[in-house]
């Protein structure tokens, strides 16, 4: 792989505002985006995700309500996931999923899987002080963006833009997707939306500070 190659991949993406409706990702290229999430790494590897693929229009237009961040590209996105993260009875160090992933995913001998819970009861309670369940949640979410990262440079490579979203109000979004699509709201919330496709428009200019005011070292 060539360096250069890769970082103008990074400087070709964008957060796209408004897509080409008259170009479609094919589905090759879009099972290759989500290849990159589902390969993504997260804490302890329990994958605390879900990724919805909404195509339906008349869901997107529902959707466009209370996402003011998103509306364009409900419009005009070629493919628009919703990224949902798990919520604390799936999360928390003696949830039935986490003991059925150790088995059934991760391989773990059931020695292992005590082993574990108990490491990962201690990195819960007193590490990472995540026992109120907004902050379980969050920690859940953090995981999820990198799965995003991930997906939009894995666009990137390939020429595909993308749009990483927040501009939403998350309980009106969830009360949505519990009612068209029967999302488990005690299971799952909104994480963030990321919508993908090829731009209408050149973007401005990209604006960062340079490496000497963000990395210190020692
Ligand atoms: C988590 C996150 C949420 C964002 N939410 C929105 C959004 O709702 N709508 C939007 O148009 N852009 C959104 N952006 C895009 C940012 O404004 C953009 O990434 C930033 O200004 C840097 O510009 P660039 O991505 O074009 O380099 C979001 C970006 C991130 C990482």
């Amino acid at each position: 792989m060539n360096k250069n190659e890769i970082i103008n991949a990074f400087e070709f993406r964008h957060a796209c505002k408004e897509f080409d409706v008259n170009r479609k990702i094919l589905s090759d290229d879009f099972q290759y985006i989500l290849e990159a999430a589902r390969l993504s790494p997260s804490s302890f590897g329990f994958e605390p995700w879900h990724f919805l693929v909404i195509q339906n229009q008349a869901l997107r237009d529902k959707l466009k309500e209370r996402a003011w961040g998103a509306t364009l590209k409900l419009s005009t996105a070629s493919h628009f996931v919703i990224c949902l993260a798990m919520k604390p009875d799936l999360t928390r160090y003696d949830s039935s999923y986490l003991q059925d992933f150790m088995d059934r995913i991760q391989h773990l001998p059931e020695d292992w899987v005590k082993t574990k819970t108990q490491f990962f009861k201690t990195f819960q309670e007193e590490d990472f002080d995540l026992q109120d369940n907004r902050a379980l949640f969050d920690w859940a979410s953090k995981q999820t963006y990198i799965a995003l990262g991930n997906m939009m440079t894995a666009a990137a490579l390939i020429g595909i833009d993308s749009c990483p979203i927040e501009g939403f109000h998350p309980a009106t979004t969830e009360a949505i997707l519990a009612e068209e699509l029967g999302v488990d709201l005690n299971k799952y919330g909104v994480s963030y939306m990321v919508a993908f496709g090829y731009r209408k428009n050149n973007p401005g200019e990209k604006t960062r500070r340079l490496l000497e005011e963000i990395v210190t070292w020692k």
